[in-house]
């Protein structure tokens, strides 16, 4: 909008904000200032002299771009605004219950109300996180007795999640080993390639999923590991593969660690499901283990999200295994270095809880039951809807993937159009890749999601 301000012997227009300001004197008249049709200025007058500051209203951040919804997270808002009645859930990996609640497990509960009991206070952690924490989550992971343990060489630090831990690794990989690329698995979950983008670390992939086989492809995942440069680093998921929930047989993580070897490249596992994908808090551990007794030097990000539910308490943790416990002491300082003016230190509440409950026989033994129950009623609606698309697909497809998945998750096949369909046809939500997330479905649901899948598989190219 065009503005006028009464007449003046003098003007200065300061500062020029934008290509698009357009300024006309009337020396003596009026003066006026236009900048494409916004309102803009204000003007200060003297009597001999005046200078007018150009307060632009219009945004310095007006060249900054819409960006795109997060391909997991924007699901759930883009779920939250549908109000059909029969909307589902499956994009995001989070818990529910039959009644498609959130759980907050009664195990949590107890740990938070011995932390009143204690009348614990807020003071700032150290850097590190909490000792207590960082004690526990390295021996669930690697087991008390083992060698690393043992022998003090790892270095734990406390992360904000399995998101945070991988962000201070990866920035720990671009000061210390500069240029080494990571490889990561095609696909992987979507925020891997995000975090090492952020951290400035170049990756690239190697292949891991089939979609001929829906399964493994393993002979292209060891070739294209020997064929990265010596010395990579090679994010592996340590169990319940995301999005794919296919795993390395015990003999195929053998072959992958012989050839990690000889290539000398350093294992990096991300590790988001411990003792939730099996029930098993070690048999889920068992390939981060089996790397770790052969004596290799090895990152691994760690988080409660899923096996104890708490998701936004963003608790979770980097280990750095080394060869000796000398290393390890500076490698955790660096950690440290690197997190000081990230974040300062982490919060307190959800490493008290984790602390609180593997400390205490009674609610660590609650909680591996509360474990098993999860994974089972996750393995039972895998079943549930695995014998729906059996049952109701006459085509002759072979639905058996369903089965041989593990975990939360269970990658369909579906493209992004059948994806689209599933969700704009039966308001069933899940992420573009075709993922969709089991522990998100209700067994009165696995048949409406089994037609959902069929229709979208069979009537959509
Ligand atoms: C997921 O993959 O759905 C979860 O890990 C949530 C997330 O942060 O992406």
């Amino acid at each position: 909008m065009a503005s006028t301000v009464p007449p003046l012997a003098s003007a200065s227009i300061a500062p020029l904000q934008n290509d698009g300001l357009k300024a006309n004197f009337k020396t003596g008249t009026s003066l006026q200032c236009t900048f494409l049709g916004k309102e803009f200025y204000k003007a200060k007058q003297s009597f001999t002299r005046t200078s007018m500051t150009v307060a632009v209203k219009v945004s310095r951040f007006n060249d900054i771009t819409m960006a795109p919804p997060d391909p997991i997270l924007g699901v759930s808002e883009a779920f939250k605004a549908d109000t059909h009645e029969l909307k589902l859930n499956l994009g995001v990996g989070a818990y529910r219950t039959e009644d498609l609640q959130p759980l907050v497990l009664n195990v949590v509960k107890k740990a938070e109300n011995l932390m009143l009991e204690r009348g614990e206070n807020k003071e700032y952690l150290p850097i590190e996180g909490l000792a207590a924490f960082n004690k526990v989550t390295a021996e669930l992971l690697f087991g008390a007795d083992s060698a690393v343990i043992q022998q003090q060489r790892v270095a734990t630090v406390q992360g904000l999640s399995g998101t945070g831990s991988l962000r201070l690794a990866a920035a720990l990989i671009e000061r210390y080993f500069p240029g080494s690329k990571v490889l990561i698995s095609a696909p992987t979950w979507g925020n891997h390639k995000n975090i090492f983008n952020d951290a400035r670390v170049p990756w690239s992939e190697y292949r891991y999923y089939d979609p001929k086989t829906v399964g493994l492809d393993f002979e292209g995942m060891i070739s294209d590991i020997k064929a990265a440069p010596e010395g990579s680093f090679v994010l592996l998921h340590g169990c319940a593969h995301n999005p794919t929930g296919i795993d390395p047989t015990p003999e195929q993580w053998e072959i992958i660690a012989d050839v990690i070897q000889e290539k000398n490249h350093i294992p990096f596992f991300d590790v988001a499901y411990q003792g939730f994908a099996s029930g098993s808090l070690d048999k889920d551990a068992s390939s981060v283990r089996l790397f770790a007794a052969r004596g290799m030097e090895l990152l691994v990000a760690q988080s409660y999200s899923k096996n104890l539910g708490l998701y936004a308490e963003r608790i979770g943790a980097m280990n750095v295994v080394c060869s000796s416990s000398d290393a390890a002491v500076r490698v955790k300082s660096q950690l440290k270095r690197i997190a000081r003016p990230m974040y300062s230190n982490p919060p307190i509440h959800g490493a008290r809880i984790v602390a609180n409950i593997v400390g205490n026989t009674e609610l660590f033994n609650e909680w591996k039951e509360d474990m098993e129950l999860m994974a089972g009623r996750i393995k039972s609606v895998r079943q549930k809807l695995y014998d729906g698309l059996k049952a109701k697909d006459n085509s002759g497809k072979d639905w058996s993937f369903v089965l041989k998945q593990i975990g939360m998750f269970s990658f369909t096949g579906l493209n992004k159009a059948q994806s689209d369909n599933m969700t704009n046809k039966w308001h069933v939500y899940m992420t573009k890749d075709g993922r969709i997330s089991l522990a998100g479905l209700p067994s009165a649901k696995c048949d409406y999601l089994a037609d959902a899948i069929i229709d979208s598989y069979h009537n959509v190219n």
